[in-house]
């Protein structure tokens, strides 16, 4: 078997497209869709996140601003920064780029972002609303993922979906996002034993892990849907994923292939959070 290649960059292409149409309608009402960036230090994996994001914004006219501070911020000078970007009536997102500097706490600052304004759904009002089965913002990866999944018409409820890594931003969310789907999902991780028992059973894997190749084809089941979340940095210098993609290629039914896979769709997502936020402030 040979897997049909998932291009999210082809999807986001076509979304950023309705979302541009759709933008220009609120303009037109006097409403500009406006998400400020906030980075700290100079990572230059974030900078150059950062930089896709401004892009993407412009692509579909909405409002970009970024905010770039030091890495000796302190924790209360970003607070105060958050307060000011809660009330202000010209945002309608606010996004603190992570990781933050070891003196931050990222969970206080994650939960100072007022949740009408977290369009990285990183929020615990907004984890928990999508726990509920509730709408709300959801965190743009996980969203971006189970997007492409449906622009297949990938059926998802009562497969068996294994989620390999359990971070906060992508592994936790994919899964009940998948769980909401219907889906019977498992999550795998560091600690997990014997892992390959899991993922070749998986009729839907997505791997999040940050390791290069850590899966290979072996460890898929032949028609699988595999999800490779991972940007890793070869030492040639060339960007790959968590899955060694020519073997896993031969197996699956479909697989998303790093670069022009998952990433393009997160930041496409953030842009639809933003949109929705811009509408939810204007009661549209
Ligand atoms: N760092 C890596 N991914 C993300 C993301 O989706 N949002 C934020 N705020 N920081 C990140």
């Amino acid at each position: 078997m040979t897997a049909e290649v998932i291009y999210g960059s082809e999807l986001a292409a076509n979304l950023r497209s309705e979302m541009k149409i759709e933008v220009d309608a609120l303009r037109e009402k006097g409403i500009i869709p406006t998400l400020t960036v906030v980075i700290i230090g100079d990572d230059p994996a974030s900078k150059s996140y950062v930089r896709g994001k401004q892009k993407a914004s412009k692509e579909v006219g909405v409002e970009s601003n970024l905010i770039e501070l030091p890495s000796t911020t302190s924790q209360q000078e970003l607070l105060n920064l958050i307060d000011q970007l809660n009330e202000d009536k010209v945002n309608h997102g606010i996004l603190v780029q992570l990781p933050l500097p070891k003196h931050i706490d990222e969970q206080i600052i994650i939960e100072a972002i007022s949740p009408s304004k977290d369009v990285d759904g990183f929020h615990p009002i907004n984890i928990g609303r999508m726990i509920s089965g509730k709408d709300t913002f959801f965190p743009c990866t996980p969203f971006g993922i189970i997007t492409m999944l449906k622009s297949k018409n990938i059926e998802i409820e009562g497969k068996k979906a294994v989620v390999v890594g359990r971070s906060n931003i992508v592994g936790k969310p994919v899964g009940q996002l998948l769980l909401n789907e219907n889906a019977t999902v498992t999550y795998c991780h560091s600690k997990t034993k014997n892992m390959r028992e899991f993922t070749e059973d998986a009729d839907i894997l997505i791997v999040a892990v940050g390791k290069e190749h850590f899966l290979t084809g072996d460890d898929i089941k032949t028609g699988a849907v595999v999800v490779d979340v991972g940007v890793n940095r070869m030492a040639n210098g060339k960007l790959t994923g968590d899955v060694e993609f020519e073997s896993a290629k031969e197996k699956a039914s479909y697989i998303t292939p790093v670069p022009k896979g998952v990433g393009p769709m997160t930041i496409t997502m953030l842009l639809h959070n933003t949109i929705k936020s811009a509408r939810q402030f204007n009661n549209l």
